[in-house]
């Protein structure tokens, strides 16, 4: 995915546009540029391939734009690789746009352009879009020439347009990629997130799919797929800039791992009343979970994650069957899935395609839905029958952190209540559960105030090209998430394990100072890993445990360990410090690899395209 801006107003339009893409460069970095109508009433296009930086020097060397409307793009490549050809925004003829998604016949589209006589100059899918915009226009009726196009295009796009001869009005529409609209004091922006244009405005309408949106000097009017005009809710943002900033941090991801105590707190009391998980308020009632036969969690990532640490809590709970499904693999396996299940799906951003499209799909199946995401206002959020909306804050970094844990933590809430709901527990118990996740925020604590060891543990993985996390059950489902923190910002390969598997085969490939990173917190299995440990010990490995506070291991099994305060937390509740000390061995291997862990190569924050 990628980010898109858009501005109409008194200000100075690319200090605005170049303010927005620098708070959206976590959707994508490749390559950026903006596009501007100047006092003459001429477009005047910079864009160049790498990060903002690199525009803003090249802003420097071409001299800025000087206007007051305009769009602006930070690239995410899917069609053409990084260049300054392929960078956004794209002009042909009469049309200048910018785009976020994938146009899934671009190639015919661009056959029949060519027909007509189109030269093209990338080798993007977006331009096509330009070119049919610019076919259409030939009765110079922006907005017929938008319906008519879209009527064509299939895929996925958030498009910011300007027509050359309308010099004070931005065009948008959009279809499976977001796209808001800040509504100022008599400026109009438009933006893929909303952290891009908090400190002019918090007020913003979302423009749902196949709605087409213009900003002129009377405003924001609003279009159904048709060009029928629309009333729009004008929202307001609960954010405020200082949460979308780094406060002092290096970078955004120390300050979210930082942030878990408070905002794993904060989700967890937007849930509980009166010591107990309460859902009634979306919708979720005891009754409705005795009537739930099957439990899937959709997600991808660490979302995904976070949806394996749930499964094991609800069966081991509410002995509720749960299976944890790849978005990307549940939408096309043709799943057997419908009345009586309920589908679970996990996302931080609530945009994510593949995670969206099993929702739509459990939905056309007949089960009932849950969405538990961090965007209040995603297309997740609002097509879900039910939604968990966690308080994790906006989330920059690309590699999740926060988010995570409020995930984790609304999905032990869940399984407390589906429980206690079918009769497994009684109300003490449920109390009992609640009162002990509530002293996990103290517990995540502890883990990051051993920061200096998670950067000895980093220092010691400096020189590493492949290692292996493994570990049993909740310990298990760490190692994967810990084996994606690693490797996403770090670009070591890793891979996960359940400690128990590496035996039948994988185990070949543990040799001499191979680092092995064993979570070990789950007492009533850990002879077993400990087992695992030494078996890998015999082959040379170098074994770094994370385990609980006064963990011995015989012998010299281990040679790094990092031991954990959990308090008296059950060890179901583990996860949530654990992974803290994961997130920052992640964190501080990047930093001392030299890597940006905001915003680590060839990834976005948030995967809006297949
Ligand atoms: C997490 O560190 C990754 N950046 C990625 O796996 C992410 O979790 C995944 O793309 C899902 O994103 P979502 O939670 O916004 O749906
Ligand atoms: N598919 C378009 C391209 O490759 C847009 C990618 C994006 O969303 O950044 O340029």
């Amino acid at each position: 995915m990628c980010g898109i801006v858009g501005y109409l107003g008194r200000r100075d339009c690319t200090d605005v546009l170049m303010d927005g893409l620098e708070k959206l460069e976590y959707r994508g970095y490749d390559s950026a540029g903006i596009a501007v109508f100047e006092e003459n009433n001429s477009i005047k296009t910079v864009k160049t391939r790498g990060k903002l930086t690199a525009m803003k020097e090249k802003l420097t060397v071409e001299g800025k734009p000087l206007g007051h409307c305009g769009i602006g793009h930070t690239r995410w490549a899917t069609h053409g690789e990084p260049s300054d050809v392929n960078s956004h925004p794209h002009s042909n003829g009469r049309v200048t746009i910018v785009h976020n998604g994938i146009i899934e016949n671009y190639a015919e589209l661009k056959e029949f352009l060519t027909d007509k006589g189109y030269k093209f100059l990338s080798q993007t899918d977006s331009e096509v879009v330009a070119c049919l915009l610019d076919y259409y226009y030939s009765e110079r009726n922006p907005l017929r020439a938008i319906t008519e196009t879209l009527k064509e295009l299939r895929g996925s796009y958030a498009l910011g347009i300007l027509f050359k001869d309308f010099p004070d009005r931005v065009y948008a529409a959009r279809r499976g990629s977001p796209l808001i609209v800040g509504v100022g004091e008599d400026e109009s922006f438009i933006e893929s997130d909303i952290p891009a244009f908090l400190k002019y405005t918090k007020n913003y309408a979302i423009l749902e799919d196949d709605e087409i949106v213009c900003l002129d000097n009377n405003g924001e009017h609003f279009f159904d797929v048709h060009g029928t005009p629309i009333q729009k809710e004008i929202q307001t943002a609960e954010w405020d800039v200082e949460q979308a900033q780094k406060c002092g941090y290096p970078h955004f991801m120390l300050k979210e791992i930082h942030e878990q105590p408070e905002v794993v707190k904060k989700t967890i009391d937007s849930i509980v009343k009166d010591g107990v998980p309460d859902f009634s308020g979306i919708g979720l009632t005891d009754d409705m979970i005795r009537g739930f036969h099957r439990v899937f969690i959709v997600a991808c990532g660490t979302a995904m994650h976070a949806g394996i640490v749930g499964r094991y809590a609800i069966e081991k709970l509410a002995r509720l069957p749960v299976t944890v499904e790849i978005a990307s693999e549940f939408r096309y396996m043709d799943p057997i899935v419908g009345e009586g299940d309920l589908v679970i799906v996990v996302s931080q951003s609530g945009e994510t395609a593949d995670t969206k499209a099993g929702l739509e799909l459990a939905k056309t199946r007949g089960a009932k839905t849950l969405a538990i995401v961090n965007v209040k206002y995603s297309a997740i959020a609002r097509e879900a029958d039910m939604c968990i909306n966690t308080l994790a804050g906006p989330e920059i970094a690309v590699a999740s952190t926060k988010a995570y844990s409020v995930q984790i933590a609304s999905l032990y809430l869940l399984a407390f209540r589906f429980a206690y709901a079918r009769g497994i527990i009684l109300e003490d118990e449920l109390k009992r559960l609640t009162a002990q996740l509530y002293k996990t925020p103290k517990a995540i604590q502890d883990a990051i105030d051993q920061s200096s060891q998670c950067q000895f543990i980093a220092s010691q993985l400096i020189n590493t090209e492949t290692l292996f996390f493994i570990g049993r059950g909740f310990d298990y489902a760490l190692s994967l998430e810990g084996s994606l923190k690693l490797k996403e910002i770090t670009y070591i390969h890793s891979e996960a394990y359940a400690a128990g598997e590496l035996k039948h085969g994988t185990i070949s490939l543990i040799e001499q100072n191979i680092p092995v990173i064993t979570v070990a917190t789950q007492k009533h299995i850990l002879e077993k890993t400990i087992s695992n440990m030494e078996e890998v010990k015999a082959r040379g490995a170098y074994i770094i445990a994370l385990c609980r506070k006064g963990t011995a291991f015989a012998g010299k099994t281990v040679d790094l360990k990092l031991e954990l305060d959990f308090g008296d937390i059950d060890d179901m509740f583990v996860p949530l410090p654990t992974v803290c000390a994961l997130q920052l061995i992640a964190y501080y291997s990047s930093v001392l690899r030299g890597n940006d862990p905001d915003k680590p190569r060839n990834l976005a924050k948030s995967v809006t395209t297949e």
